[in-house]
C-alpha cells in the first residue's frame, strides 16, 4: 500500500511531512511518499498530463530547450526526468544531442524507456535511476541539464541545486521549469481555482488518484516564488541567474549557469 502523508512507517508522527524542507526522518518519509505516488500514477501520468495542461506543456518545454542552448554534440542530463518528455524534446530538437535521463521512480523510468522505442529510434536517449539529491554521476560531466515539474518535489532545493551544479561542466546551464506564483492576483486566482480545484478532481478520474493530483497542486503552496527560487540558485553557486515566466506567470523556466 502507498504511504501516506500520515504514515511514517512506524516513526514518530510529524505534521504535514510533504511540505517545507525539514531533517531527518522527514526528509526520508517526503521522499519515500514521492516515490511511491509517482509509482501509483505513472501508467496514466502522459496522458493525465497532457489533458491537464491541454498540451500547452509543448510549448513550454520547447522554451525551456531552447534557454537551455545545448552546444551541439553535446551531454545533457535531464534530472527528474519521469517518462522522458524533456529528454525526448531535447532529442528532437538536436539529434546530435545525446540527454541521460535520471529519475528515482521506477516505473516512470519504464515509461521512457518504452517511449524511447517509439520516439528515439536513433537511441540518443538512456534512462538511469537515481536521487536528484546524491547523482550516480562524476564531477562536471554533462554540458547541460534541465529539471522539468520535479522541483517542488524535492526536500531540499538548494542541496538539489548545488548536486546539479556539481555534476555540470564549468560554464554550462541548469533549466528549470515549474509551475510559480503568477504575480497578477487575479490571474491568480483563476489559476488557483483550476490547479486546486479541478486538477484533483481530473487527475482522480483520468489519472487513477485523487490523492496524489491533491498532493500536486498542494506541492505548490510551501514552494518559493520566483525570486526567491532564483535567489536559491544563486546561494547554490549559480550565476547569471535570471527566468522567464510562461503561461500568465503560472509556470517559470529558471537558468543559471554553474
Ligand atoms: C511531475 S514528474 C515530472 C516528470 C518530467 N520531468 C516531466 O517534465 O514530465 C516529477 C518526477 O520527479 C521525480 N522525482 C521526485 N523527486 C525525486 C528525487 N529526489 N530524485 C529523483 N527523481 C525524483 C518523480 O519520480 C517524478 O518522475
Amino acid at each position: 500500500m502507498p504511504l501516506t502523508p500520515g504514515d511514517t512507517g512506524g516513526k514518530p508522527k510529524v505534521k504535514n511531512p510533504h511540505f517545507g524542507e525539514r531533517i531527518g526522518s522527514v526528509q526520508m518519509d517526503k521522499a519515500l511518499y514521492v516515490r511511491e505516488m509517482f509509482a501509483e500514477i505513472a501508467p496514466r501520468y502522459d496522458a493525465t498530463n497532457k489533458l491537464l495542461t491541454a498540451g500547452a506543456d509543448e510549448g513550454w518545454r520547447k522554451r525551456a530547450v531552447a534557454e537551455l542552448a545545448a552546444p551541439h554534440g553535446g551531454h545533457i542530463l535531464d534530472l527528474c526526468c519521469g517518462t522522458g518528455d524533456l529528454a525526448f524534446h531535447l532529442v528532437k530538437t538536436d539529434p546530435t544531442l545525446e540527454v541521460t535521463g535520471t529519475d528515482f521512480c521506477a516505473p516512470m523510468l519504464d515509461g521512457a524507456r518504452s517511449r524511447a522505442q517509439r520516439e528515439d529510434r536513433a537511441g540518443r536517449t538512456t534512462f538511469v535511476e537515481g536521487d536528484v539529491m546524491a547523482l550516480p554521476f562524476a564531477d562536471a560531466t554533462f554540458d547541460g541539464a534541465t529539471m522539468g515539474f520535479s522541483m517542488r518535489n524535492v526536500v531540499d532545493i538548494v542541496a538539489t541545486l548545488r548536486e546539479a551544479r556539481r555534476v555540470l561542466k564549468p560554464g554550462s546551464r541548469l533549466v528549470n521549469l515549474d509551475v510559480s506564483k503568477a504575480p497578477n492576483p487575479l490571474f491568480r486566482r483563476l489559476f488557483n481555482l483550476y490547479f486546486y480545484g479541478l486538477v484533483p478532481l481530473v487527475g482522480g478520474i483520468v489519472g487513477g488518484s485523487k490523492s496524489a493530483y491533491t498532493y500536486l497542486p498542494n506541492s505548490l503552496t510551501n514552494y518559493p516564488d520566483a525570486d526567491e527560487l532564483a535567489a536559491r540558485f544563486r546561494t547554490a553557486g549559480f550565476s547569471e541567474v535570471r527566468y522567464v515566466r510562461l503561461g500568465g506567470g503560472a509556470i517559470a523556466a529558471h537558468v543559471g549557469v554553474a
